[in-house]
């Protein structure tokens, strides 16, 4: 292994130029040759390839986004594609390739080592829901973010007495919303991987307001369902006419927290050293604070699941 490589692909998260950062400098550190290619998958396929060195990443450590820009390139899907990804990492005699990004992107490193190109998989998504590992790099941050916007739109709800809906990303994972729900003390969670029932949430509502509770804060998963709809359907059951706040892409901006870049150094290092060995077909992780690595393949067939416990006490802490 004398020249590795590195790309970013998929939605970006707050933490990924760390973790490029830890990537480019590790290998420097052990005598490798690094690129960094553009515009995630998409740039490999047109060979959008550009050489690092360990001034390439300063000045970058805090910064949100991803400096080799990504993209969602579903025709990585494609045999045609992969070929044409595995003829440019051989045009510039890449040894080894880091792809930083969510499940789209792993199964881009899974196809890739499948036809003998040694690529590990660094996750990097907000919403938390890849196996394998506790946390994924941009969910710290976008966590915060979003309790940000939670405790500002506290102070607003208890002056006018108001129901407010918040309505969070994850895709299909309700990660984002039952650590910000908790962490913000919302009265109701509502999450894609645990049923819900209108009367209960008004029961709940209800019971506030009974007890003299100025305000009620209920964050909403985008996979269940808008936070739009979501207001209609309450205002339908009971005598709550909330306002709704979608925070949209504010949440995958923004300077990452020191748990993300953390998190990101440890990963971005992991993975230089398993490529030094020469294994390819894995993804890190960090589980119970240890650096751990998996099979990408594994991953992939592993649904993520959400925190039962968590979710339960928060529902407990709300009442
Ligand atoms: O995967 C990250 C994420 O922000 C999801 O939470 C969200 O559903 C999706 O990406 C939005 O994608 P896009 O930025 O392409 O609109």
């Amino acid at each position: 292994m004398k020249r590795i490589a590195i790309l970013t692909s998929g939605g970006d998260a707050p933490g990924m130029n760390a973790a490029t950062r830890a990537v480019v400098r590790k290998a420097i550190y052990e005598g490798l040759e690094v690129y960094g290619i553009n515009y995630g998958f998409l740039g490999l396929v047109n060979g959008d390839i550009r050489k690092l060195e360990l001034g390439s990443v300063g000045d970058l450590l805090h910064r949100g986004g991803t400096f080799l820009y990504s993209a969602r390139y579903p025709e990585f899907a494609t045999e045609e594609g992969q070929l044409k990804g595995i003829e440019q990492l051989k045009k510039h005699q890449i040894d080894g390739l880091v792809v930083i990004g969510g499940d789209g992107s792993y199964h881009g490193a899974e196809a890739l080592t499948k036809r003998g190109f040694p690529t590990i998989g660094i996750p990097g998504t907000i919403d938390n829901d890849i196996s394998g590992t506790d946390f994924t790099i941009g969910f710290d941050t976008a966590l915060n973010t979003v309790l940000d916007a939670l405790d500002k739109i506290r102070d607003t709800a208890t002056s006018h007495e108001r129901t407010f809906i918040i309505e969070v990303m994850g895709r299909d994972a309700g990660d984002i919303a039952l650590w910000s729900g908790l962490a913000g003390g919302a009265e109701a969670i509502i999450v894609p991987e645990e049923s819900f029932n209108m009367d209960d949430v008004v029961d709940r509502l209800n019971k506030g307001r009974e007890r003299g509770k100025k305000h009620s804060i209920i964050v909403v998963a985008e996979g269940v369902m808008s936070g739009n709809d979501f207001a209609k359907q309450l205002a339908e059951y009971g005598d709550y006419h909330a306002r709704v706040t979608v925070l949209g892409h504010v949440q995958r901006g923004g300077s990452p927290t020191a748990f993300d870049r953390v998190l990101a150094s440890r990963l971005g290092a992991r993975s230089v050293e398993l490529l030094l060995e020469n294994r390819g077909g894995l993804a890190v992780g960090i589980r119970e604070n240890r650096i751990v690595e998996n099979d990408i393949s594994e991953i992939l067939k592993e649904k993520h699941t959400l925190d039962q416990k968590l979710f339960d006490l928060a529902s407990i802490l709300s009442i």
